[in-house]
């Protein structure tokens, strides 16, 4: 058989027929069978030279987005913000902040993106606001006014409710004092991101309205943000909402009377144990990000160990192809590496493993993660990033490739906080900003990271493009097979064991057929032995150029350090699983 047979060639559009209804009817099935691109406008393509990525730009590089693959995107906040806290301090909640474009620019994108069959996700910050959004601005000069109630305060710090700041490196705690207001207000972020008053109905019917808002200029679904601390205790009185699953149930509501076909993904990093309870019987969240996987998979991938795949399938409810429960799945995302979710021995194990820099340049942030980016977890190893990127695109659940991953961009610990791995994309080796901007590198929304780590170089787009052994192509022929392969969205998904810790097998059962991937986490050649009930003559290569030999009722795979495989083909009749 050829290598990587599916690989070589057009690449197949989105194959996935039409999803079968769920179980309660009329949701909508699209963003399973979707790939994701997650980005940020204002780092990925300046396209008038002042050192700002725009909608312009955005549009300019569609052609690559679609040759990669991927059919939705998600856009990080692009509103109006003093950006301190990388645009989720949201200012203005109905516009496009004017260094990125219009809303003019914007619906250009949505126009373009339809024309081109793909969707869009934006992300909606209700948990806070910036201070300098216009609610906060009028509650803090007027006590009367009905926009102090959208914010919480107390003018009795000291018998207040305390808890612990999301951003411990940066805040005290959750009270900050206003000399406007003369009083103290809650933020669980930065101190200048007030928490708004969900409990308070004329703010709830904000919120909506804003989502309707964005619904009705095109966009297919949100990304919500802090939907966890969203429904935390706030407050003087640590008021609780009564019924916390109404205020997602109503926004889902609302949003899908604009568009019925609306998803909402909500980034919602509580306790495996609470996740269900986002998925509200069916009535919730359409998926969640899979914050137990982020850590657990690429923990794994990392260490070259099968162990954390077991426990994140353990830990979290399992995807329902015909049911409510849906993943976001993610490899890496724009904010820290966060490993709460590990067991505490391979948090420690983490912490020192993949720790970079030091000197005040450290990796390590807010105690519990690295602003690190795949490549600089991986050290540069192209074959592990495809590999992570193979096992992404075959877990159950929709897949999200991080902007820059796909290329194998590092981090730039020289930039403080976060920014470390927001550096703008890479596209060329064009000097002196890599065809992201034309401007004087001065003038740069975020400096563009020329450096890579000693030994390893700085990924760019252009030189890696049509190169098939490239990350880019590898990356790309993944997403393709995941196109190819329908029944990762619809089928059942099972553990299939094999004798090597290092190796990880899975399959899905649909309709009669079987999809099994097999990788292998090692950095040597592995030979494994997996259950696979499918004829000889009957198996398929989908993806990977491993050899393999089918006979009774197992497959035994030959595969290189890091490489995997995809096959598939009709379940026999006499079962053997
Ligand atoms: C989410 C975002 C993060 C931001 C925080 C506060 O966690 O991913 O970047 O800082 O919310 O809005």
């Amino acid at each position: 058989m050829d290598a990587d047979a599916a690989g070589d060639g057009e690449r197949v559009s989105a194959a996935a027929d039409a999803f079968a209804p769920l179980a309660d009817g009329g949701q909508p099935g699209w963003y399973r069978d979707a790939v994701v691109y997650s980005l940020d406008v204002k780092t990925f393509q300046d396209s008038d030279g002042d050192g700002w990525g725009d909608f312009r730009g955005l549009i300019d590089r569609l052609d690559y987005l679609e040759n990669l693959g991927v059919d939705c995107l998600w856009i990080r906040p692009f509103y109006p913000s003093p950006l301190r806290d990388n645009g989720y301090d949201v200012a203005d909640y109905r516009d496009v902040d004017e260094r990125l474009g219009s809303l003019n620019a914007f619906d250009d994108l949505v126009a373009e993106l339809d024309a081109r069959g793909m969707r869009l996700i934006t992300d909606l910050v209700l948990n806070h606001t910036s201070t300098e959004h216009e609610w906060f601005q009028r509650a803090r000069e007027d006590p009367d006014s009905k926009y102090h109630d959208y914010y919480l305060w107390t003018s009795h710090v000291d018998e207040a409710y305390h808890t612990e700041n999301i951003f411990p490196e940066f805040e005290d705690g959750v009270w900050s004092y206003d000399e406007v207001a003369g009083k103290h207000y809650f933020h669980q972020f930065y101190g200048h991101q007030p928490d708004l008053n969900v409990a308070n109905s004329d703010v709830q019917e904000e919120l909506f309205s804003i989502a309707e808002f964005w619904l009705e200029r095109g966009v297919d679904g949100f990304r919500i943000d802090a939907a966890h601390p969203m429904i935390l205790p706030k407050g003087h009185n640590a008021h609780r909402l009564e019924d916390p699953q109404w205020l997602f149930r109503e926004l889902k509501r609302r949003a899908r009377e604009v568009n019925d076909e609306a998803v909402l993904l909500a980034e919602a990093d509580d306790e495996p144990d609470r996740l269900d309870f986002y998925f509200g019987d069916g009535e919730g969240f359409d998926a969640l990000f899979n914050f137990v996987g982020n850590s657990h998979v690429t923990y794994g991938v990392g260490v070259g160990d099968s162990w954390p795949l077991y426990r994140m399938f353990e830990q979290i409810p399992d995807a329902q192809p015909d049911g409510h429960v849906w993943w976001a799945n993610f490899l890496r995302n724009h904010d820290e590496w966060n490993l709460l979710k590990l067991p505490h021995d391979a948090l420690e194990h983490a912490r020192e493993e993949f720790r970079k820099g030091g000197d005040g340049r450290d990796s390590w942030v807010f105690g519990r993660g690295h602003r690190l980016r795949l490549a600089d977890l991986y050290d540069g190893d192209h074959d592990r990033i495809a590999m992570a990127h193979s096992l992404l695109l075959s877990l159950p659940g929709t897949p999200i490739v991080n902007s820059g991953d796909e290329i194998g961009m590092h981090a730039d610990l020289d930039r403080p906080e976060r920014q470390a791995v927001r550096t703008p994309m890479r596209w060329d080796g064009a000097e002196p900003n890599a065809g992201f901007s034309t401007a004087d590198p001065e003038e740069l929304v975020i400096p563009v990271d020329g450096t890579g780590w000693p030994g390893v170089f700085q990924a760019d787009a252009a030189s890696q493009r049509g190169d098939p052994g490239s990350l880019f192509e590898r990356v790309a022929s993944a997403i393709d097979a995941r196109k190819r392969c329908p029944e990762i969205a619809r089928g059942d998904c099972s553990i299939v064991h094999v004798d090597s810790g290092d190796m990880w097998a899975h399959r899905f059962d649909h309709d009669g057929r079987v999809l099994l991937a097999v990788h292998n986490l090692a950095s040597g050649p592995r030979e494994v032995v997996a259950g696979f009930d499918v004829d000889p003559a009957d198996a398929e290569r989908v993806l990977g150029d491993a050899d393999y030999r089918v006979a009774d009722g197992g497959v035994t795979v030959t595969l290189d350090g890091c490489a995997y495989l995809w096959l598939r083909g009709e379940r026999r009749g006499d079962g053997g699983r």
